[in-house]
């Protein structure tokens, strides 16, 4: 290759020698589809399970993300090759359906890759391999079915449900916290689900992060965050019951749309100006109480002199709340935005159980609860931590504990990890092999190495010797019959 400019001082690329290079075909062109596949995969590996190492990413502009969330790591990598694309996706698909295991799964389909390679060097063809996977893969999900374990949860009955969600969080950066943060991920989703229909709008679950605080102070709120202040301090912190006016309006004096001018010259003419605009605020004022609204929260801003006039009547007031903010406020209280003063009315106030506003510890950050809403079962979980990267990594593991306590809710039942049900499968993958008399049984017992390799990669990453252990493993477990045993990693 080489660089080369035009007459305009424009570079170009001339590929060199493009007549001599061939095109991969057959074999060669699938095992180098295979490794570009298995490349990816390699790079996951190392990230599997609650011994497995975070990644640090750089995005082209500087920025750093450090993550173990399989689906983002592929994410924010720059992949080129199209079949390492189809990895991406993959995880990417996981995320979207399940939330959790977007790690396992890219290992996996590596490891599938890895053990077809080698039976197309020994002359498989590729069908013969597809359909002893798919007769491979059918197998072992009936045969987790038959190890799978239900079990009962209800409203009052939540404990299952957070274990299950701690062994999600457990192989991520946050796991000091785990039981806090099960628990809050649990609650969250029980507060919106839909426990007859089993089914869970995870939109009405909003993830808020903000640095600052600890890990510890995350929490759970059942109601709407809005990152904003009561625009005087001395106004009421906490309004119960509040009624609350949603106004895109400014509380200023109208503005006339021609050129106008005014000369004032006298101090005569100067009060009467003032006194004019102070009853223009009076009015605004008054109309808000009027209709019975105990809080104002506006787009727009005020200047000091109505700030200071709604602190003197009493009316606590939020001011230069953004538009989707608004919009959310106005969906979960009931409430409609109202564009103009004349326009308010009892019906068009949003109501909410409890507004507060929170200071947090020493910093001048303040954060308003809207809590109890009126219409909404919307709830927020606010996620505190020592910087952005942590938050960052938090939401991301929350989303995985969410959408496992979701998938729990739509089936309750599980099986167990630790690579111990893949070993079950492997075993009774491999032992069905045996029934199979053409060439899919090699492709079967392919199938089954490759699910010994999420137990390898487990046992790998905490420092284990690979081998030794899934063998240990996998002879107890036939030898006991008991697909539950696993190696103890923490
Ligand atoms: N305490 C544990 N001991 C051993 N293995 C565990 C433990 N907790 C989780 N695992 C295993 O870790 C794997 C999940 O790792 P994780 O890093 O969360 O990747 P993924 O993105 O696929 O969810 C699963 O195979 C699970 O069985
Ligand atoms: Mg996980």
């Amino acid at each position: 290759m080489a660089l080369a400019f035009d007459e305009f001082g424009r570079p170009f690329v001339i590929i060199k020698e493009q007549d001599q290079k061939v095109r991969l075909r057959g074999l060669d062109a699938q095992k180098a589809n295979i490794a570009s596949g298995m490349a990816v995969s390699r790079i996951l590996r190392t990230s599997l399970g609650p011994k497995g190492m975070d990644k640090m990413l750089q995005s082209p502009d500087g920025d750093v993300t450090t993550t173990n969330d399989g689906a983002t790591i592929l994410e924010q990598m720059d992949v080129d090759n199209q079949i390492a694309k189809l990895l991406v996706e993959l995880s990417r698909s996981q995320d979207y359906e399940i939330g959790d295991g977007t790690t396992g799964v890219v290992v996996l389909a590596g490891a599938l890759l890895e053990q077809a390679q080698k039976l197309l060097e020994r002359g498989v063809h590729p069908i013969r391999v597809a359909e002893g996977y798919e007769t491979a893969s059918r197998i072992a999900v009936e045969n987790l079915e038959k190890i799978a374990q239900r079990f009962d949860f209800g409203v009052n009955n939540i404990e299952p449900l957070v274990q299950t969600c701690m062994t999600t969080l457990s192989s991520k950066i946050v796991n000091r916290c785990k039981r806090s943060l099960a628990e809050i991920s649990v609650k969250a989703v029980l507060a919106v689900a839909d426990l007859e229909r089993k089914d869970v709008n995870l939109d009405l679950i909003k993830v808020e992060g903000k640095v600052g605080g600890k890990l510890e102070d995350t929490e759970l709120i059942y109601g709407i965050l809005v990152d904003k202040e009561m625009s005087h301090p001395q106004m009421p912190k906490q309004i119960e019951d509040a009624k609350i006016a949603i106004l895109t309006c400014p509380f200023e004096p109208p503005k006339p749309k021609t050129k106008h001018k005014m000369d004032i010259d006298t101090v005569e003419k100067f009060q009467t100006l003032r006194k004019q605009e102070q009853q223009y605020f009076n009015n605004m004022v008054q109309k808000c109480k009027g209709v019975g609204a105990t809080l104002v929260i506006c787009q727009w801003g005020f200047d000091d002199e109505a700030n200071h006039l709604l602190m003197h009547r009493d009316l606590p007031a939020v001011r230069w709340v953004g538009g989707v903010e608004l919009e959310l406020i106005a969906i979960a209280t009931g409430g409609r935005i109202v564009p103009r003063f004349e326009e308010l009315t009892p019906e068009k106030l949003g109501k909410a159980g409890l507004v507060r506003e929170k200071a947090f510890g020493t910093t001048k950050d303040r954060m308003l609860y809207v809590e109890h809403c009126a219409n909404s079962r919307a709830v927020t979980i606010f996620i505190r931590g020592g910087n952005k990267m942590m938050v960052e990594e938090t939401k991301r593991s929350i989303h995985d504990a969410l959408c496992v306590a979701r998938n729990l809710i739509r089936n309750n039942s599980i099986v167990y990890g630790g690579g111990s049900s893949e070993i079950s499968c492997s075993i009774s993958v491999e032992a069905a092999a045996d029934r199979y008399p053409g060439v899919e049984q090699y492709a079967i017992r392919a199938f089954a190495d490759a699910l010994d390799s999420v137990p390898m990669a487990l046992a790998e990453n905490s420092g284990l010797q690979p081998i030794e252990t899934l063998s240990a493993v996998k002879s107890q477990q036939i030898k006991e019959n008991n697909p539950l045993l696993w190696n103890r990693l923490q």
